[in-house]
């Protein structure tokens, strides 16, 4: 990434005209397929402490409420989530401190072509293709050979140690809720973890600087994610930005304040033979207000074959995916762009 990609020094330059490069195509820009939608048509909202807290007549309301979230939207935020908001807010900071730093101390961690590791642009391929109104900052996180140390910043000072503690409490969070998504569909709790062999998980920072054309740019091209599920953490009082396609709409994701937006990946998809879908979605641009967002996945070791569970295929509901290798899934979805759900077509 070039100076001129780098959409922070963008901002602070503040062009008359925005770079060819991030003007989208007419039929990729923010107002298509986008209607004013009622708030009653909010994302749901499960209370993990209700899950949670031993409540046998709570634990199967909130379970039901969970399969429809993951049925109709395949995105939900969750409530009581357990983690300390401190936490939350330390997360937040260093990921802030982090993108105000120089840009040439950012640069010391560049993207590793090829990988989602580092700072920069990801997922981009040719010159020709246009680029995202986002500077990321991604690591591997677990398990810890898929770390590159290099990548791990010593400047914020508490940057890395925040990384390794909240990873660790959101790992434990995604852990439940495969457990509570498994008990949605009948199956054993821990069918999904034993499954996962030693689970991998990856954290992205977002920083989207405001545009003054935000009618011309997408802050994230539309995708799925090729997780088993994803954890959003978005920054306090920053311009709401995410948008999920549903009913070919785009529904703004209104955030609710020290919530969790979580979502169901490609894995999912597969793994429930098409029962839970990976749902479009993409993150929009403020005019005057800059958004944050830090984002988890957690997905299966790269080692393990997977497909759909057997619990879940018969003559009614007959097998739509393939069994493929993770690890392949994850090189596939890596080195490729952004598109849609087009992607998963590698496990058709
Ligand atoms: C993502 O899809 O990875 C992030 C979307 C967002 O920033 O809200
Ligand atoms: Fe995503």
């Amino acid at each position: 990434v070039g100076h001129i990609d780098d959409v922070q020094e963008l901002r602070r330059s503040k062009p008359t005209i925005i770079p060819e490069r991030f003007v989208r195509d007419m039929t990729e820009r923010p107002s298509t397929l986008a209607t004013a939608i009622p708030s009653s048509s909010d994302i749901p909202t499960i209370d993990f402490s209700k899950l949670s807290n031993g409540n046998i007549d709570e634990l199967r309301t909130e379970i039901s409420q969970l399969a429809t979230a993951c049925k109709d939207w395949g995105f939900f935020q969750v409530t009581n989530h357990g983690i300390d908001l401190s936490l939350l807010e330390s997360i937040e900071k260093a990921a802030n401190d982090f993108f105000m730093l120089p840009l040439a101390e950012k640069q010391k961690y560049p993207m590793i072509p090829g990988t989602v590791q580092g700072y920069g642009q990801a997922f981009v391929l040719s010159e020709d293709q246009k680029l995202d109104w986002c500077n990321m900052f991604a690591l591997g996180v677990e398990p810890k050979f898929i770390r590159n140390p290099t990548l791990w910043p010593t400047n914020p000072e508490k940057f890395s140690e925040t990384v390794e503690v909240y990873s660790k409490e959101v790992r434990k969070l995604c852990q439940n809720l495969l457990k509570y998504i498994a008990m949605t569909l009948g199956l054993k709790g821990d069918i999904f973890e034993k499954m996962f062999g030693e689970a991998v998980q990856a954290i992205r920072m977002n920083y989207y600087p405001a545009c003054s054309r935000p009618d011309l740019v997408l802050g994230l091209s539309p995708h799925s994610d090729g997780s088993a599920l994803t954890v959003l953490q978005q920054g306090k009082d920053n311009s709401v930005g995410l948008q999920i396609l549903k009913d070919d709409r785009w529904v703004p994701v209104q955030p609710i304040p020290n919530a969790l937006v979580i979502n169901i990946g490609d894995t999912i998809e597969v793994l429930t033979n098409g029962i839970y879908k990976s749902v479009e979605h993409r993150a929009v641009i403020h005019k005057v207000k800059d958004r944050l967002s830090i984002v988890t996945f957690y997905a299966p070791s790269y080692e393990v074959e997977l497909g759909p569970v057997q619990e879940l295929v018969d003559e009614d509901t007959p097998c739509m995916y393939r069994r493929y290798n993770h690890g392949e899934y994850s090189k596939h979805y890596v080195t490729n762009k952004l598109q849609g759900k087009k992607t998963l077509e590698f496990a058709k």
